[in-house]
């Protein structure tokens, strides 16, 4: 038999196997190779098989009506799992979780429902769902980051991954949940970070990407988001760093001069716009003005002409107007980012707009907007992607195309797909390509040799 590592007691989880299935950001994603890796130490065995598995996790995602809708029928499809193997356990995690607590053990039948800061809780829980009663921690924690805990890789192209920074957010847009799910701010120590990345670099991966729902706001000790990007594009050269989310409130010029200043730090900014009209934005509390945002941009150009720009956008917020939703549009086109993520405003019970504000877009209407939004980005995607055309790019190979094995596919520092003939490379190779062709999505180019 297994012992843990003190001799003193079996192994809970010995010979049993979890499952886990993620919804949502790369947060979450994050998050379950940490809830993996805490219960591997109990001996769990991690299957991609949810038909082997002795406990099933859902990690769920909250941010709009249809995410969760989502999942409520994933766990109605856990019937039939439980049906098969009585002795099944099935956990709820994640923002959902935290936003519905016990509501998702009576409505729902699961035996465990945990938070996002509860994961080191998961052994206990699982052992209580065993014995028969249901585990529940939503406990949002005021320190808790996970720092020394080394996650699974479960994503596993073995060239990028991903790196949380800091946990949880400040901000309070009006429509959004995040705030109540995932708890206040607060950051991981440099180290734990540097040495990750460092670990990472030392496995063959050549890309890491630095998480938090407003990596601006990251703070320990002296060091600021600059100094900590820095600090892990000085591993080494050959280690692409990327980041998400920044807030436009307080992308700084500090952050802009390191990205210039480093080859490796990828030029490619995610910078949430939501909504073009200023009526808009102070109603949704982004604290920002249209001409904030612009100026933004232009110090962004300034530092790094070739930086690619994307978004995020609502269409139909609360009591946004016909000459709102132009002036989003007409943001769109004066921005020309390179892509954008576009939703329909989607009410979350207890946040602020849903207190304070009137639901009033029609369903209709928000649907309306969002493909004259869609159209108008996809234009523009297909346009930056044509200006590439002819133009040189070093590219971080991930692995053979969807389409096919002898191409291979890989992104540019500007984080754009590019597909191309394989050669003699193989994933985590840098390649130099010029660009022969563009859809709206995917670059495709050759090898220059
Ligand atoms: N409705 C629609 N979109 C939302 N987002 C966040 N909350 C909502 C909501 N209630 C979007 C924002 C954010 C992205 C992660 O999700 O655009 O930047
Ligand atoms: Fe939500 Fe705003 Fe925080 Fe982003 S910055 S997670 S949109 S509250």
């Amino acid at each position: 038999m297994n012992f843990d590592k003190n001799g003193l007691r079996p192994l809970q989880g010995l010979g049993k196997r979890l499952f886990i299935e993620t919804y949502g950001c790369q947060m979450n994603a994050g998050d379950s190779e940490i809830v993996v890796s805490i219960m591997q130490r109990e001996g769990y065995i991690y299957t991609e098989n949810i038909k082997e598995a002795d406990v099933i996790l859902i990690n769920t995602c909250s941010i709009r009506d249809n995410a969760e809708q989502r999942i409520w029928g994933r766990i109605a499809d856990m019937r039939r799992y439980r049906k098969a193997k009585p002795s099944l356990v099935v956990g709820i995690i994640g923002c959902m979780a935290e936003r519905l607590k016990e509501r998702l053990i009576d409505n729902g039948g699961v035996d465990i429902v945990a938070g996002p800061d509860a994961y080191r809780d998961m052994p206990r829980l699982v052992r209580e769902a065993e014995s028969g009663r249901k585990g529940v921690n939503v406990v949002l924690s005021q320190e808790e980051t996970y720092a020394e805990i080394a996650p699974v890789r479960l994503d596993k192209n073995g060239v990028s991954a991903f790196i949380s920074i800091m946990r949880g957010c400040n901000n309070y847009c009006a429509y959004c949940v995040v705030p109540y799910t995932r708890g206040i701010e607060r950051s991981r120590a440099p180290q734990t970070i540097v040495d990750e990345a460092r670990d990472l670099f030392a496995h063959g991966y050549r890309e890491v990407t630095l998480l938090g729902q407003n990596v601006n706001s990251y703070r320990s000790g002296d060091v600021g988001f600059p100094e900590l990007m820095a600090m892990v594009a000085e591993i080494s050269p050959l280690l692409r760093v990327r980041f998400s989310t920044s807030h436009p409130k307080d992308i700084s010029d500090r952050l802009l001069e390191v990205m210039a200043r480093y080859d490796n730090i990828c030029k490619a900014i995610h910078l949430p716009a939501q909504s073009g009209s200023d009526e808009v934005l102070r109603r949704m509390n982004r604290k920002y003005t249209r001409a904030w945002y612009l100026e933004r941009i232009a110090a962004i150009r300034r530092y790094m002409p070739d930086c690619a720009i994307t978004t995020d956008l609502i269409a139909g917020f609360c009591g946004e107007s016909e000459d709102d939703h132009r002036q989003t549009l007409s943001l769109i086109r004066e921005v020309g980012y390179d892509s954008a993520f576009m939703f329909k405003y989607s009410e979350r019970p207890g946040t602020y707009s849903a207190r304070h504000y009137e639901d009033d877009v029609t369903d209709e209407e928000k649907g309306r907007r969002l493909s004259e939004i869609i159209a108008l980005q996809s234009e523009l995607s297909t346009a930056s992607n044509a200006r590439d055309e002819g133009k040189e790019f070093e590219v971080l190979v991930e692995g053979a195309s969807k389409r096919s094995d002898k191409q291979l596919c890989g992104r540019t520092s500007q984080n754009k797909m590019v597909v191309f003939d394989c050669g003699t490379h193989k994933a985590g190779d840098y390649v130099r390509v010029r660009i022969k062709g563009s859809s709206s999505a995917t670059l495709f180019g050759e090898e220059i040799l």
